[in-house]
């Protein structure tokens, strides 16, 4: 079976390609390196020996996006990561992320029906849930306005599936991602953020490496048990498994619906300062940090209800936070060193 991963050189991508690739999956990958390089091939082939298929592509560019598909005429199945992912860019910029987010999915969608591809998973994120009613949070919570245009992007997108999906022979899955976080156990992959990291973990990653003065934790007043934000972290590599699962489901036709959302997060929720005190003990430092103002936009408290994804789906997360930080500091000891 072969499956084209679009984006499949980023973060959750790549873990997801050796996923594919050690289940037995044939993989070729789309991306136009706009945040990851080529190197990332390299790294997947030294984890599994094997080179993914690697086409240049942007995925805006519907002429192109036609010719690749003329071309391979043999996929399966699609896993579409390529997207924008930074909440203040898209806020400052939102037409490159309508016209990445959503025309990418769209030039993809009408390739897929032309080529008769039905088996489809995307990439959400919990942020479609916005500030949660109750937790944790169930698929059936509703859909809040979008605090950013990139939030609305993953919602306009899970619409533009689910219309498609009844009036076509497409089948999607989207796995609404909680906190990724981590790196493949043999460093050979993990995440490379651009600048200053905008996410916690890079940013303490960075921080105990000496890269970063000190973190700023953002807000210590929360109505939570330590005052500080909570979140559901996940393993990138658990996350990575969760699609190779949801791509055998489409594969089997065990899907109940043409579309299906799922939680993909550990269903346990982790405060600021539980992350720092977990990563102090696995790593044995003392990460150096002060409480500032709250950062406009955060939500208070989100974790996943994985009742769904666990039973139905049939994925659970194995790695802890712990497992996950000791595997994000491994991580940045070696990308330093290099
Ligand atoms: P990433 O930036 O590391 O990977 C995305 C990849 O897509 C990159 O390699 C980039 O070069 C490529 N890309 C972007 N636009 C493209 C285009 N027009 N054509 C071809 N390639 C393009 O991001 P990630 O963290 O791996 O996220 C993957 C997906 O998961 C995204 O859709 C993101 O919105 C979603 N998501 C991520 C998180 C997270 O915290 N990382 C959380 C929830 C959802
Ligand atoms: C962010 C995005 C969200 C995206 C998710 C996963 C925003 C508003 N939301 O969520 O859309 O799906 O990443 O990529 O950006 N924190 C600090 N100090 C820091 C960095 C973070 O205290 O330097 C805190 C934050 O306040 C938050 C927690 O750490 O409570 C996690 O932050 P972050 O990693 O940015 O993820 P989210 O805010 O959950």
């Amino acid at each position: 079976m072969k499956i084209l991963v679009t984006g499949g050189l980023g973060y959750i991508g790549s873990h997801t390609v050796v996923a594919l690739q050690q289940s037995g999956f044939e993989v070729s990958i789309v991306d136009n390196l706009s945040n990851s390089t080529i190197d990332v091939l390299e790294g997947i082939a030294k984890i599994t020996g094997i080179t993914p298929q690697f086409k240049f592509l942007d995925l805006r560019d519907k002429s192109e996006v036609h010719h690749y598909f003329k071309s391979h005429k043999e996929i399966d199945g699609v896993i579409h990561f390529a997207a924008s992912k930074a909440v203040g860019e898209s806020v400052e910029n939102p037409l490159l992320y309508y016209e990445n987010n959503v025309n990418s999915l769209v030039n993809l969608l009408q390739e897929c029906k032309k080529q008769g591809i039905h088996n489809f998973i995307f990439s959400s994120s919990c942020t479609v849930y916005g500030e949660p009613d109750g937790l944790p949070i169930t698929e059936d919570a509703p859909i809040k306005k979008a605090t950013s245009p990139y939030g609305n992007t993953k919602q306009i997108s899970e619409e533009i599936l689910f219309d498609t999906s009844k009036v076509s022979h497409l089948k999607a899955i989207a796995l609404r991602y909680f906190n990724p976080i981590g790196a493949h156990a043999s460093v050979e992959i993990g995440e490379l953020p651009l600048g200053v990291p905008q996410n916690l973990v890079p940013f303490i990653t960075q921080t105990a490496y000496g890269i970063r003065e000190e973190l700023s934790v953002f807000g210590d007043n929360y109505p939570t048990q330590d005052g500080s934000c909570i979140r559901d972290y996940i393993h990138v590599v658990d996350l990575a498994d969760a699609h190779v699962v949801a791509i055998n489901r489409l594969l089997a036709k065990k899907n109940t619906t043409a579309f299906e959302v799922f939680n993909i997060g550990t269903g346990a929720g982790s405060s600021v300062f539980e992350v720092i005190q977990t990563f102090n003990q696995v790593t044995d430092q003392n990460l150096k940090y002060k409480v500032v103002d709250r950062r406009p936009g955060d939500v208070i408290a989100v974790y996943a209800d994985t009742t769904k994804a666990n039973t139905v789906l049939g994925w659970k997360a194995k790695f802890s936070l712990a497992d996950a930080l000791a595997s994000a500091w491994k991580w940045e000891l070696k990308i330093r060193k290099e």
